[in-house]
C-alpha cells in the first residue's frame, strides 16, 4: 500500500517522463528535417527510453495498490535554435529530472517506505548515466566547434554514441 502523497509525486513524475519522451520525439523530428539523421536516431531512442521510464513507474503504482494516472503532456517545442541549443536543452531537462527524483527519494526516506526507496535506486542510477551521456555530447560538439561541415561531423559522432548506447543496452537502433 502506498500513501496518498507518495502516489502523487509519483504520479507528477510520470508526467515528467512523459514530457521527456514527447520532447526527444519533437527533437527528432526536428533534426530529420534538419537532415540529422544520426541525431535524430539518437533522439527518437531517447524518446523510446523515456516512455520506458514512464511506464515503469506507471506500472509501479498499480502494483503498490495505488493508481496511475496518464499524464496530460504540454506541447514541447517544434523548432530549435541549433543542434547545440538543441542537446543543452536536453541536458538542463535530465538535471531536472534528476532533482524530482532526489526529491521523491527523500519523500519515500521521510516517509519510511522502504518499498519505493528500493524501486528509486534504479532511477538514481539511470539518471547518473544519463547525465553522463549528455555531458559528454555537449563536450564532444563543443571539440568540434562550429567551423565548416561541423554540423556533419556533430551528427556523425552523435550516431556513433547512439550505436555504442545501443549496444551497451542490447538493444536496437529506432
Ligand atoms: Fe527518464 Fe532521462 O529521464
Amino acid at each position: 500500500m502506498i500513501s496518498k502523497k507518495m502516489e502523487s509525486a509519483l504520479n507528477e513524475q510520470i508526467g515528467l517522463e512523459g514530457y521527456a519522451s514527447f520532447l526527444y520525439l519533437s527533437m527528432a523530428s526536428w533534426c530529420e528535417r534538419e537532415g540529422l539523421e544520426g541525431c535524430a536516431r539518437f533522439l527518437y531512442r531517447q524518446s523510446d527510453e523515456e516512455r520506458m521510464h514512464m511506464l515503469r513507474i506507471f506500472r509501479y503504482i498499480n502494483e503498490v495498490d495505488g493508481h496511475a494516472v496518464s499524464p496530460s503532456i504540454a506541447q514541447p517545442a517544434l523548432e530549435f535554435d541549433s543542434v547545440q541549443a538543441l542537446f543543452k536543452q536536453v541536458y538542463e531537462h535530465e538535471q531536472k529530472v534528476t532533482r524530482a527524483i532526489n526529491t521523491l527519494v527523500a519523500l519515500s526516506y521521510e516517509e519510511k517506505d522502504h518499498t519505493t526507496l528500493s524501486f528509486l535506486q534504479w532511477y538514481v542510477n539511470e539518471q547518473r548515466e544519463e547525465e553522463a551521456l549528455m555531458r559528454g555530447i555537449l563536450d564532444r560538439i563543443r571539440l568540434i566547434g562550429d567551423g565548416p561541415r561541423s554540423l556533419y561531423y556533430i551528427d556523425k559522432e552523435v550516431d556513433q554514441i547512439n550505436q555504442q548506447t545501443t549496444a551497451g543496452e542490447g538493444g536496437e537502433t529506432a
